[in-house]
């Protein structure tokens, strides 16, 4: 496999970026040799109120578990987002925002994005929503989900956004965990032409939430909905009725922002709780460096804000740096498999970050429908989310970015609230399906089983030694747990949950989660190194690999299968497959089963399930778990249907 091709920076970028090689390696020196005094500076990037004298404190031990920056300073992240850019940006567009339907768009500059947050804030004010509140968003992709977060980090309440693909029963669950006692939402979402009836599934979660007594419905669709007297307002009346004049509240910088929930390996969701002062920095910086934004540029990140992704990177960082942002309401393939395309030309998008799921669906449809775009404003893309296998790395590199564009494929997690390990653009050397190497004060170090500390060229278990300003600082409700997931098993240190590969380059390719790995006749194995094989044969769109129990080689190989459209699914090509896994990787790779799957069982965020299909490799689909956060249910039983270990 010729995987480690090397793609150099462009010459130009380097003078014109933010940072060049010797820039990197500079800063990237000092702030894991003096973090504080590092982290010290680079803390003004944001305005404080009260500037803080301390930068950091922070102990990983059992009984003294505790994560606090910049803790005797006092700041605003509304204020940072939007007010101090006012004098000299304030007709600028802050947020471009393109709706489902083609012909369905809109812009707010920085004045008009204050304007609607701060008459918002007055809203929830009017409410009796108080600072340290839980206010829960169960929100389409509309300009109201992003004038809500920042009224809620103007007033001082804690937001926590569930994703609207989230059934009422998961809805529930998370308003309970928090306490939320307001939810704001809309009465449906629009997405690919279809609608999500939102407000129903909110009254539906609702009735078994009796603390949460305000529900602010934004009108998106106009569809006729249940109304619960007392408790319900709509958005627009609201507004009408208060002022644009809200001082932003002084928050001290260990305050919380927001909460976001996120899977773990067991048991119910964990609430991820993220603060003010550090979190606003490092979100600042890292889209600062990693996108290499520059003033004027048009950035689009492709995320829904339910997930951290478009916490940090459509709303916080973006606007933090007085940016551009692009908010898209729909979907890659609607109305047609060109539609992020022409969203580049129409908008002059700039820097485009999106997920290696939609890159593979969309590879699956050729290029023709990228080529016949222009996308001539593009000079950066990016990739988060999982690996992005070499085979899809290249073709949004040769394709997409019709071989100009460099690709950050950036490495993080809900729980790091940034980017820990990415190229920048104008320093990094590209390697297609490594993230490369780690953003300033993250000191990655990679463990055996055994927490024994690997040196140079190695394979492990990813662990961060030390915090960095935008590290979860708890699980809401649960400090126990936050210690018990992350810092019982390597203590001392940040366990990722990740494993990965570190080369003679010291680059980082991140093989999955650990619970991904397998053993196969003694021989450890990343899945994502053989799905990657799978997929780079042209009959395979997609594919997902996991481990199942195996008599003679303790785990088999079970792969699952998406074959490219049009393409027949025989039992000559099940020996194709196999064969050619075999040549990729090794002997030790040969998948045992192979099994077709017309879809794979995925999160509405593009994840796929693994447990689920390990569970039905393991022939055990009768404890399956929560199905409730799958974009497409009926997935699952079609793949029970044919299961090939009975
Ligand atoms: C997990 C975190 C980070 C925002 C979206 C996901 C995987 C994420 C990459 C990448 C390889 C990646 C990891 C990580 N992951 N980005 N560039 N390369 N793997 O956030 O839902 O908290 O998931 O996603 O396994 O642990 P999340």
């Amino acid at each position: 496999m010729t995987v480690e091709d090397l793609y150099p920076v462009p010459a130009e970028l380097a003078k014109s970026a933010w940072a060049d090689k010797a820039n990197y390696e500079a800063m990237y020196r000092a702030s894991v040799e003096d973090p504080a005094a590092f982290w010290g500076e680079h803390g003004k990037r944001v305005d404080w109120i009260k500037p803080y004298t301390q930068v950091k404190d922070v102990s990983y031990d059992k009984d003294d578990l505790h994560i606090r920056w910049y803790y005797d300073g006092t700041l605003n992240v509304s204020y940072n987002c939007i007010d101090r850019h006012l004098e000299t940006k304030g007709d600028r567009t802050a947020i471009i925002w393109e709706g489902d339907d083609p012909s369905d768009d809109k812009t707010l500059t920085y004045r008009e994005l204050h304007e609607e947050v701060c008459k918002f804030s007055n809203v929830l004010k009017a409410q009796g929503i108080k600072k340290g509140d839980r206010v829960t968003l169960y929100m389409p992709m509309v300009v109201e989900a992003a004038v809500a977060m920042l009224a809620c980090a103007r007033i001082g309440a804690v937001h926590s956004i569930v994703f609207g693909g989230f059934s009422p029963d998961a809805l529930a669950g998370r308003i309970r965990d928090c306490e939320s006692n307001c939810v704001i939402t809309a009465d449906e979402g629009l997405r690919g032409g279809k609608t999500i009836p939102l407000k129903e599934n909110t009254d539906k979660a609702l009735e078994s939430c009796p603390d949460c007594t305000t529900c602010i419905v934004i009108r998106r669709t106009g569809v006729e909905t249940g109304w619960v007297a007392g408790r319900d307002v709509w958005y627009h009346e609201e507004m009408a009725k208060v002022d644009a004049d809200c001082p932003p509240e002084e928050m001290n910088a260990e305050d919380p922002l927001f909460i976001l929930y996120t899977s773990g390996s067991t048991g119910q969701p964990k609430g991820v709780l993220h603060t003010t002062g550090g979190y606003i920095v490092y979100a600042a910086m890292t889209h600062r460096y990693v996108f290499d934004y520059h003033d004027g540029d048009i950035y689009w990140c492709t995320a829904d804000v339910g997930w951290v992704t478009g916490h940090s990177y459509i709303v916080y960082g973006p606007l933090a740096n007085g940016a551009t942002t692009l908010m898209f309401e729909g979907v890659p393939n609607y109305p047609t498999v060109s539609r992020f395309w022409e969203v580049c030309d129409k908008h002059q998008v700039n820097i485009f970050y999106t997920a290696p799921t939609a890159i593979r669906a969309l590879m699956r449809d050729g290029d023709e429908p990228v080529r016949k775009t222009s996308r001539s404003s593009l000079r950066l893309l990016g990739s988060v989310g999982e690996p992005i296998n070499p085979e899809a790395w290249r073709w949004y590199h040769e394709v997409v970015g019709d071989s100009r564009c460099p690709i950050v494929d950036t490495w993080w997690q809900t729980e790091t609230g940034g980017i820990l390990i990415t190229p920048l653009p104008g320093a990094t050397d590209l390697k297609p399906g490594s993230a490369t190497r780690p953003f300033f004060g993250i000191d990655p170090i990679m463990v055996d089983n055994d927490g024994k500390v690997l040196e140079g060229a190695c394979e492990g278990v990813l662990c961060i030694k030390d915090s960095w300003p935008g590290q979860m600082r708890t699980v809401y409700g649960d400090h126990e747990r936050f210690y018990q997931t992350y810092f019982a098993t390597f203590p001392g240190r940040y366990f990722t949950g990740d494993g990965a590969r570190r080369d003679e380059d010291g680059y980082y390719w991140i093989t999955g989660r650990v619970d991904d790995v397998i053993n196969v006749s003694g021989h450890r194995m990343g899945t994502a190194e053989v799905e990657s094989a799978l997929v780079a044969h042209d009959k395979v769109s997609e594919a997902a690999v996991v481990g199942y129990p195996h008599d003679i080689k303790g785990q088999g190989i079970y792969a699952y299968v998406t074959l490219t459209a049009g393409v027949e699914s025989t039992e000559e090509l099940r020996t194709e497959l196999a064969k050619w896994v075999r040549q990729e990787i090794g002997p030790i790779a040969t998948p045992d089963l192979i099994q077709w799957a017309p879809g794979l069982p995925k999160t509405r965020s593009g994840k796929i399930m693994r447990r689920i299909l390990r569970k039905v490799a393991e022939n055990e689909y009768g404890s399956l778990g929560d199905t409730s956060t799958l974009a497409d249910p009926a997935v699952v039983d079609e793949l029970i249907e044919n299961r090939m270990n009975r």
